[in-house]
């Protein structure tokens, strides 16, 4: 199946009260832990560090999309002054209860609230910056996901950085291609996700935003666990789940530099102009 036509069959068969009930049971299902968001924390990990170290102290930051506050409460901890929202009431409320049991210091710089990231109830061009998570992946339709973009956009100042981390259709396809090579099967994309195109986001977004790079921070660590580590479990007749970021190898993984184009999840760094 082609890309292009998978995303077509996901759009039609999820629609955006199904992806809201999905995420609503997550947040029931995993409270304050961040697979409330995603089971491989190595790689939410790898995307705070990314992301961390390109926010300044004092910076106010938009965390569109926050979840439970996890990643928010850490880039608070770095300094910054953040504002988490989602559009789940419950993962909110697992933020507020995150948050009341940090240090007063840290909570004093994070505030969270509901809402969504089609339509954000904020000033134009009131924050430093914005991050966005997998989340735009969640949007049901391009014209929605493009739509969240210049949400993020509009309530950046000039000069304002959003910083996106997002699956791209451009990196699930080049390590599926690895994988064909050696007789894996691709990894499908999540029935719930929509995958960008890295190319047309650039291009849609450029009255408004200056693509300044394009980083594949985690590369490396789906080349060892969704393409190695496959293997190496084929090889020897093991049963594993490439994901468990409590395996070694995982572990290890997620100290290699980042080499290659095969991350599936890559940082957007985009300039408000
Ligand atoms: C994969 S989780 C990412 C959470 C967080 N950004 C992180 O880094 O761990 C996606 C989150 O986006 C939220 N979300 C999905 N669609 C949204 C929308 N239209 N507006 C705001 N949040 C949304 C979901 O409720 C979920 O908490």
């Amino acid at each position: 199946m082609s890309v292009s036509a998978a995303g077509l069959w996901h759009r039609r068969a999820v629609d955006a009260d199904e992806i809201r009930r999905f995420w609503a049971e997550q947040a029931r299902a995993h409270g304050e832990s961040p697979s409330a968001s995603w089971s491989d924390h190595r790689v939410i990990e790898l995307e705070i560090e990314a992301i961390g170290s390109r926010l300044a102290a004092g910076e106010r930051v938009l965390d569109v999309g926050c979840a439970n506050g996890y990643s928010s409460a850490r880039y608070a901890a770095l300094g910054a002054r953040v504002l988490g929202v989602d559009f789940v009431p419950e993962m909110i409320e697992h933020a507020e209860a995150r948050r009341r049991a940090l240090p007063q210091e840290v909570a004093s710089r994070l505030e969270f609230a509901v809402g969504d990231i089609r339509s954000l109830e904020l000033e134009d061009g009131s924050f430093d910056a914005v991050v966005s998570t997998r989340v735009v992946i969640n949007l049901p339709s391009w014209e929605e996901q493009l739509q969240g973009l210049r949400e993020c956009a509009r309530v950046l100042r000039p000069g304002g950085l959003l910083l996106l981390s997002e699956a791209t259709e451009q990196g699930w396809q080049r390590l599926n291609a690895l994988r064909r090579e050696w007789g894996l099967p691709d990894i499908p994309m999540p029935p719930h996700n929509l995958y960008l195109d890295q190319e047309r986001v650039a291009e849609a977004v450029a009255d408004v935003l200056d693509l300044e790079e394009i980083s594949d921070f985690a590369s490396s660590y789906y080349v060892a666990t969704r393409f190695l580590k496959p293997l190496l479990a084929a090889a020897a007749g093991a049963d594993v789940d490439v994901s468990d970021p409590g395996a070694e190898l995982n572990r290890w993984a997620a100290t290699l530099p980042p080499a290659g184009d095969y991350g599936t999840q890559k940082l957007f760094l985009l300039r408000r102009r």
